[in-house]
């Protein structure tokens, strides 16, 4: 039962559409388990890309809730998930973030496991011990263009061929896995994964919170009010649109998908895509406008393309430029606490120094982060008070963040229906 006395059942049946969600949403610890459950353990989570392990035997952990994931490149160039748990007495096998292992060798007693999961060794067992009965356990993952998204349930939605169908011609020119992560950064946001998610989905605030970002996009990427706003500002809006009008046209002329698909609320793993233009240069999200790297993505000539933005429900939103691709993905901490974990991934050819320059590279996503990890705390601070009640959202900018809330309390009904 949430803290405020009223049943999930409940808050979910009375949820008011175009308002921000109860409270408790935000606030409640068993609420929050129930989001970890639901959400977080039967959907497909976003966790990272390929390139976090690019050779056999590179591992990646990733915790979400009580749970540890392992992520392997195995000896086939395949990438495999599995609990992080040894099948002896249940130890957490790998400790560090990222490593690269041989094999995988449980600290506690040795028990040893093949990249592909198998027990390979184990001393001292039972003459009828079965080993084969006793490789790690899998988790489901499945790569999109390099993206890499894990379910927990076994019995995960099958959407995600869907998903990945659609989204790879849009994400392959840009070849992720031939990418290199040059830097990850781990922000706490003081605040309810939802209320990250929901800072995410719209540009509202961004005119006045991100200096850095509206060098490069443009606000009106998430909708807006014709009506409103000073001349100099509609004037903007308009051109925008026909920026967005005529690159499209271009783009897909020389072979870039580039229009808007959204599925953000009408299936499990709903996902939203389109190519932006972006202002100055038209280049990159840095703070000139200008590609941040001289090699760029894939077999790509033409660095004026844009940003091919990418969101996916629950977790996460990506940015894929000519020269340099930020994926960010978003999991839950604690009821009041959020990780967003930020990578920057530039060719994998490409030479610091000489090809680019890793602050420049990062300024812009760093600074806007920040921003945003402030804008969640302040959030959360009002939902915590007796004052707080669901506000309206935007018809003309906060749509997406409407297709987050909506998506997230018919899951939670969905789960809830017999
Ligand atoms: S718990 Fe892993 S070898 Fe014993
Ligand atoms: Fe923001």
């Amino acid at each position: 039962m949430p803290d405020d006395g009223k049943p999930l059942t409940s808050l979910v049946a009375n949820r008011l559409p175009w308002h921000s969600l109860d409270a408790a949403f935000y606030t409640d610890p068993a609420i929050f388990e129930t989001d970890l459950d639901v959400i977080f353990g039967r959907h497909w989570i976003y966790v990272g890309v390929e390139p976090d392990v690019p050779e056999p035997g590179d591992c990646m952990v990733v915790d979400i809730g009580r749970n540890s994931i392992l992520i392997v490149r195995d000896d086939d160039e395949g990438v495999r998930a599995f609990h992080n748990v040894c099948r002896h007495r249940g130890a957490k096998l790998v400790q560090e973030p990222k490593t690269s292992v041989g094999n995988i060798v449980c600290p506690y007693h040795q028990w040893t496991y093949g990249v592909d999961g198998t027990l390979r060794f184990a001393e001292h067992m039972a003459a009828d011990f079965d080993r084969s009965c006793h490789g790690l356990k899998p988790i489901h993952l499945k790569s999109v263009a390099g993206l890499l998204f894990i379910c927990l349930s076994d019995n995960p939605p099958d959407d995600i061929d869907d998903m990945a169908a659609a989204l790879t011609p849009y994400l392959a020119p840009h070849d992720l896995p031939n990418a290199k992560v040059v830097k990850q950064i781990d922000l706490i946001e003081l605040g309810n994964w939802k209320l990250t998610m929901e800072n995410n989905r719209e540009c509202y605030h961004c005119a006045s919170s991100h200096p850095e970002l509206t060098v490069s996009l443009f606000e009106y990427g998430f909708g807006f009010d014709p009506n409103s706003g000073t001349e100099a500002r509609r004037e903007l809006a308009a051109r925008y649109q026909a920026l967005v009008g005529q690159c499209h046209i271009d783009w897909e002329k020389n072979g870039l998908p580039s229009r808007e698909i959204d599925h953000l609320d009408d299936r499990p793993t709903g996902y939203r895509t389109e190519r932006l233009p972006l202002d100055g240069t038209g280049e990159s999200q840095t703070l000139n406008t200008a590609r941040a790297s001289t090699k760029l993505l894939g077999n790509l000539t033409d660095a004026k393309l844009g940003g091919l933005s990418m969101w996916t429900q629950p977790n996460s939103w990506h940015h894929f430029m000519a020269d340099h691709i930020v994926t960010f993905s978003v999991i839950p901490l604690e009821p009041e606490r959020t990780l967003l974990r930020t990578k920057w991934l530039v060719h994998k050819d490409a030479v610091e120094g000489v090809d680019y320059n890793i602050n420049n590279i990062t300024a812009v996503w760093e600074a806007t982060n920040k921003q945003d990890g402030d804008l969640v705390a302040m959030a959360q601070a009002g939902a915590r008070t007796s004052g707080y009640e669901p506000g309206p959202y935007s018809p003309f900018t906060e749509g997406l963040v409407e297709k987050f809330s909506a998506w997230y309390i018919s899951r939670l009904k969905a789960h809830q229906e017999p």
